[in-house]
């Protein structure tokens, strides 16, 4: 399994970074099977999983029960783990201890926070508690009703100047990777260059050190509406509705279960039962 040196590592090298979420068993293992580098169960899995309308409604609870899925089916690769809503913004001490729990009963490698300012603090006294952490700037969901929607960031002078500064703030309290979303791909760049962390962009252009995406936006299951900046590698939903619909016409037609799909008594015990 990589380790956290690995990933900056991969920066100086120019060699990207692959990541991509997983919210359960079977998607951790075929994640695991593509060879990605670094799996992160997003609280995205409260709209993508749960059928919520953002990520607010997600729990600690929620977060850890996936966690666990995500661990069983990917045993050897980097876990990263999203502290949901108002999880890290209480007490020093609540912090620490949801941190723990996610590391502990979820088994992750490191959480993810978002934002800057106050949570600062919080990157420093987790990094020192020995948990590692990845910070998360640009849209970041969990603050959509103060950003007044999910909007592309960073796009004047000023929220540029900021995002810039805070990201630098970030790797100083002690994050070893940044993930960026939704921000114009010169600003990625800008930023790319400026840290030494690795910067793993979604929505954020090609100049990331890596990219991120939802694994179920990516291969089109469940999903109706895809965001501009996803490239629909694969769209299973379709092959998943017509193995159902041909499923259910053999059901309705009496053409499955066939022999082959069926157990059979041996001709002596047939005879025994009825002769
Ligand atoms: O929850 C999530 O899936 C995320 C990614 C979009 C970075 O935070
Ligand atoms: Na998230």
């Amino acid at each position: 399994m990589k380790q956290t040196i690995d990933f900056l590592k991969m920066k100086e090298m120019k060699e990207k970074i692959t990541m991509i979420t997983a919210y359960d068993y079977p998607s951790a293992k075929l994640v695991e099977q593509a060879g990605i580098d670094c799996i992160l169960v997003g609280d995205s899995l409260g709209m993508v999983v749960l059928g919520y309308e953002s990520t607010i409604q997600v729990t600690l609870n929620d977060m850890i029960h996936h966690a666990k899925a995500v661990r069983r089916g990917a045993a050897n690769t980097f876990v990263v783990v999203d502290m949901p809503f108002a999880t890290y913004h209480l007490s020093k001490d609540e912090t620490l201890r949801n941190a723990a729990r996610i590391m502990q009963e979820g088994g992750a490698n490191a959480v993810k926070v978002e934002g800057a300012d106050d949570v600062l603090e919080t990157i420093s006294q987790l990094t020192k508690a020995g948990i590692p952490v990845v910070g998360h700037l640009g849209l970041t969901p969990q603050s959509v009703g103060v950003l007044g929607g999910y909007k592309v960031q960073g796009k004047s002078v000023e929220a540029a100047r900021k995002l810039i500064a805070d990201a630098k703030k970030c790797e100083e309290a002690g994050a070893f990777m940044l993930v960026v979303e939704c921000i114009p791909y010169q600003l990625t760049a800008e930023l790319t260059k400026q840290l030494k962390i690795p910067v793993i962009g979604i929505g954020a252009g090609n100049h990331a050190d890596g990219q991120v995406l939802v694994y179920h936006d990516a291969i089109g299951y469940g999903v109706d509406r895809l965001p501009k900046f996803v490239k629909p590698y694969a769209n299973i939903q379709t092959e998943i509705i017509n193995g159902i619909k041909n499923y259910a016409t053999e059901v309705k037609n009496g053409t499955f279960p066939d022999e082959q799909t069926s157990y059979t008594l041996k001709e002596e015990v047939l005879a025994g039962l009825y002769g």
